[in-house]
Order: C-alpha cells, then structure tokens, then sequence
C-alpha cells in the first residue's frame, strides 16, 4: 500500500498526535507519521515523538518579527518533508494564508465543538453557559477563516448534570483520540 506521508503539528501535550501515531502502528493503516512540528520547543509531545522513532523538529514563533515569517519558516520545513497532509492536534496558532494557501485541501485539524458550533477557544466553557445537551468534536479542512472549513467527521458526547468545562473536556477528548485517527485515514484514502 501507497502510504499518505503525514506532518503533524502541536504546540504542547500531543495526545491527538500520540493517538494519531499510534493508529499508524497499524502496517494497513493508510498513513504514515513522518514528523511532528512544534511552535514551542518545550512541548511535551516532541519527547514522545522522539521516543517513537518520528523526526520532532522545533520551529519558536518566538524567534519571528511576524506571522508571516513563522509561517513561511513552517512551510519551508513541511514542503522539505514532502508531506501529502499536514494534521493539526492542538496546535495553538492562527495560520496566515503563507500556510492555508499552500495546503489548501491537505490540512486538517481537530476542533473540541461539534463545528460550525463555538469556533475558537473556550468552546467547553461556552457550551455549559448556553445550556447545551450535546457537545463534541470535530475534524474538518484549514481554511483561511479560523475552525470554518469543511467537515470531514464529527462526535457527539451528552453534557450530563455537574459538569464543568474540566469535566466536559475531558470526555470529549475520548472521543477525540477515537475520532482523529478515523478521520485522518478518510482523508489519506481519498
Ligand atoms: C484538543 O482538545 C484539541 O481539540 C484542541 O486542543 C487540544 C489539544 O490537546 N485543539 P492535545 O495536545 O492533542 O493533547
């Protein structure tokens, strides 16, 4: 089988890219885990990377004068890897279009709502305000706007009585480490 080569970025504990890495542990599994990037040299996840055999490479937005500049930085590095998708776990950046332009289609991430729901941050907190029964996760496209290209998978997990935004991240997150790894392997089929 023709493999999907795969970049994965993080910016710090990486278990959506430990999940992801683990599925492709899998020889059917349609992708290959080539690298993980990070815009924070500290992130815990690039120690796991490391440990499973994966290039970890640290790229410190810190080190920038601008957006652009990382991003263009960060591209350099994805295109040297020959990257047929790029996958965002927890990858706390807003990208330019220097990154949405150039991996327009082969970029994806997970969002901790049941997009088009509660797009940015907080989204555990805002859906325990507004009452919500359900709540969940969802894998789509990178496009310029932020968390609004298409949808590629979602799930759902009940809000029960008592939660906090602690509690309510968490099982979501379950199902998160189910979901990427599903999701990721749609993509790398088609
Ligand atoms: C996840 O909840 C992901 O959906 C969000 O940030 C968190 C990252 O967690 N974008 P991890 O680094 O994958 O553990």
């Amino acid at each position: 089988m023709n493999r999907k080569r795969v970049g994965v970025l993080i910016s710090g504990r990486g278990s959506n890219m430990a999940a992801i890495v683990k599925a492709a542990r899998n020889p059917a599994y349609p992708a290959e885990i080539v690298c993980v990037v990070s815009n924070r040299p500290d992130a815990a996840g690039l120690q796991f990377a490391r440990d499973n055999s994966i290039a970890a490479h640290a790229i410190d937005h810190k080190q920038f004068s601008s957006r652009e500049e990382f991003d263009s930085a960060l591209n350099d590095y994805l295109q040297s890897q020959r990257l047929d998708i790029v996958a965002c776990a927890g990858f706390m950046r807003i990208m330019s279009p220097v990154l949405t332009k150039a991996w327009a289609g082969r970029m994806i991430n997970i969002h901790p709502s049941l997009l088009p729901l509660y797009k940015g941050t907080h989204t555990h907190a805002r859906a325990l305000a507004d009452g919500a029964k359900v709540h969940g996760c969802s894998v789509h496209y990178v496009s310029a706007e932020l968390d609004s290209g298409p949808v590629i998978a979602r799930a759902e997990v009940p809000v029960l009585p008592g939660d906090t935004p602690k509690t309510l991240a968490a099982r979501v997150l379950v199902e998160e480490h189910k979901l990427y790894p599903k999701a990721l392997a749609m993509v790398a089929l088609t």
